[in-house]
C-alpha cells in the first residue's frame, strides 16, 4: 500500500502536559533510554508545561530546523538537547525535517523551583509532534498514537514517557503486567478508589539547579556494585505495588513507596563517585512526617525525586488535616516556605490546533 501524506503550509498545535511522581523509580538506564527497571508514577495535575509549536513547510533540511523559546525567550542552552531529540524522532517521522518549527513553551510551576521540567516539557512536545504526524497520515495512519508519542516523549526524557497518560502509568517490561514494554509506558487503570485522587504536596526544599543532573546519575549505575541487587529489588516492589494499588491497601503502599525513595537516594550514596542530593530539611521533614503518621495515624507518606525537595503523599480525605500540618511543622524547612498543593491528575490536554 503506499502511503499518502499531506502537506500543510501551516499548523500551530498546542498541548499541555503535566510531571509526574515516580513510586518505583528509574534509575539506570542501558542502550537508547531503555530503563534498566521497570517504573510506575502518578501523573501530576497542577505541574505542567505548555508547548505550543508551529510548523511551516519549507524545503527539506538534514535536520530539523527550529527555534526554541522559554516563556517567549529564546533559550539557545536547550538546542543541543532538542536537536538530538529531533534526530530520534525523525528516525520514525522524516516528514517532519520538510517544516520548520516555532516552539514555545511556560511551566505552570516556577523556574528554579527544583522541580524537574523535562517530564512535562518532553511530553508536550511529543504530544504536538504526534498530532502533526497523524494529520499528515490522515488517512493511513498506522499507529496507536500514545504509544507512538510516549515512546517519542522517551527519546527525550525517560520519565517523560508515563506523563502522556492520566492516573498511574507504567514503563519497563514486566512480566506482571501485560503489555508493558521498555518502549513507551501504558497507563495503569486498575486500582483502588482511594489512589485515582490521592494528594501531593511538593515541599520545595532546594529551588536550585541540582549537584548532579539525573543524566550522570543514570550513568553512574553503569557498573554500580549493588545495580543487580537494585533491579531485583525494584522488579519486587513494583510486583507488590501492583497487587495493593488494586486492593487500595495505604499501609503497605507507604511501606514500599518510602522504601524506592530511600533506595534511590542510597544508591546515589553508593555510585563512584558517590554524591547525595538530599539536604538538612529533607531529612528533617522525613522524620517529622514519619513521627506525625506515628502519632496522629494520618495515612502520609514521603517520596523524593532526584533532589532533595520532598513529595507528601496522602489521601485526599486528609487533605485539611495534612496542609495543617504542613504549614505549622514543615514550611520552615522550604525555600522562602515554598510548596505546591497538586494531586493525581487526569493527564495531557489539547489546547489549540489550526491548520491552513
Ligand atoms: O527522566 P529522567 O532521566 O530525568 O530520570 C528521572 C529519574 C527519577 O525522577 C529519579 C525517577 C523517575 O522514575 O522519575
Amino acid at each position: 500500500m503506499s502511503e499518502t501524506i499531506l502537506t500543510v503550509k501551516k499548523a500551530t498545535i498546542e498541548y499541555q502536559s503535566p510531571s509526574n511522581i515516580a513510586l518505583v523509580k528509574y534509575w539506570g538506564k542501558k542502550g537508547v533510554q531503555i530503563p534498566m527497571n521497570p517504573s510506575i508514577s502518578f501523573t501530576l495535575s497542577n505541574c505542567a508545561t505548555t508547548t505550543s509549536v508551529e510548523f511551516e513547510h519549507s524545503t527539506e533540511e538534514e535536520e530539523v530546523a527550529f527555534e526554541f523559546l522559554f516563556e517567549g525567550e529564546p533559550k539557545p542552552s536547550f538546542h543541543p538537547k532538542l536537536a538530538k531529540f529531533f534526530s530520534l524522532v525523525t528516525q520514525d517521522f522524516p516528514e517532519l525535517k520538510q517544516y520548520r518549527l516555532t516552539i514555545n513553551s511556560s511551566n505552570s510551576f516556577p523556574h528554579s523551583s527544583g522541580i524537574a521540567s523535562s517530564a512535562s516539557a518532553m511530553s508536550a512536545l511529543a504530544l504536538c509532534l504526534g498530532d502533526f504526524e497523524k494529520k499528515l497520515k490522515e488517512d493511513n495512519y498506522p499507529y496507536n498514537i500514545q504509544e507512538r508519542v510516549s515512546h517519542w516523549a522517551r527519546l527525550g526524557s525517560g520519565s517523560a514517557c508515563r506523563s502522556v497518560f492520566p492516573g498511574l502509568a507504567l514503563w519497563g517490561k514486566t512480566p506482571e503486567v501485560e503489555g508493558s514494554s521498555d518502549e513507551f509506558a501504558i497507563e495503569v487503570d486498575d486500582v483502588a478508589p482511594v489512589f485515582k485522587d490521592y494528594c501531593d504536596i511538593v515541599l520545595l526544599v532546594d529551588k536550585g539547579k541540582k549537584k548532579i543532573s539525573s543524566t550522570v546519575g543514570h550513568q553512574l549505575m553503569d557498573g554500580h556494585p549493588y545495580a543487580n541487587a537494585r533491579i531485583n529489588h525494584a522488579n519486587e516492589n513494583l510486583g507488590r505495588l501492583m497487587k495493593i494499588l488494586q486492593k487500595g491497601d495505604v499501609d503497605d503502599f507507604i511501606e514500599v513507596v518510602e522504601n524506592e525513595a530511600l533506595t534511590l537516594h542510597a544508591m546515589m550514596l553508593a555510585s563512584n563517585p558517590g554524591f547525595f542530593l538530599i539536604h538538612d530539611g529533607t531529612l528533617k521533614i522525613i522524620e517529622k512526617i514519619r513521627y506525625f503518621r506515628e502519632q496522629e495515624g494520618v495515612k502520609l507518606c514521603f517520596t523524593l525525586d532526584a533532589g532533595a525537595n520532598v513529595h507528601l503523599l496522602y489521601p485526599k480525605e486528609d487533605h485539611d488535616t495534612v496542609t495543617a500540618f504542613v504549614i505549622e511543622n514543615l514550611l520552615e524547612y522550604c525555600e522562602n516556605e515554598a510548596y505546591i498543593c497538586d494531586s493525581v491528575g487526569r493527564g495531557p490536554k489539547r489546547l489549540n490546533e489550526i491548520y491552513e
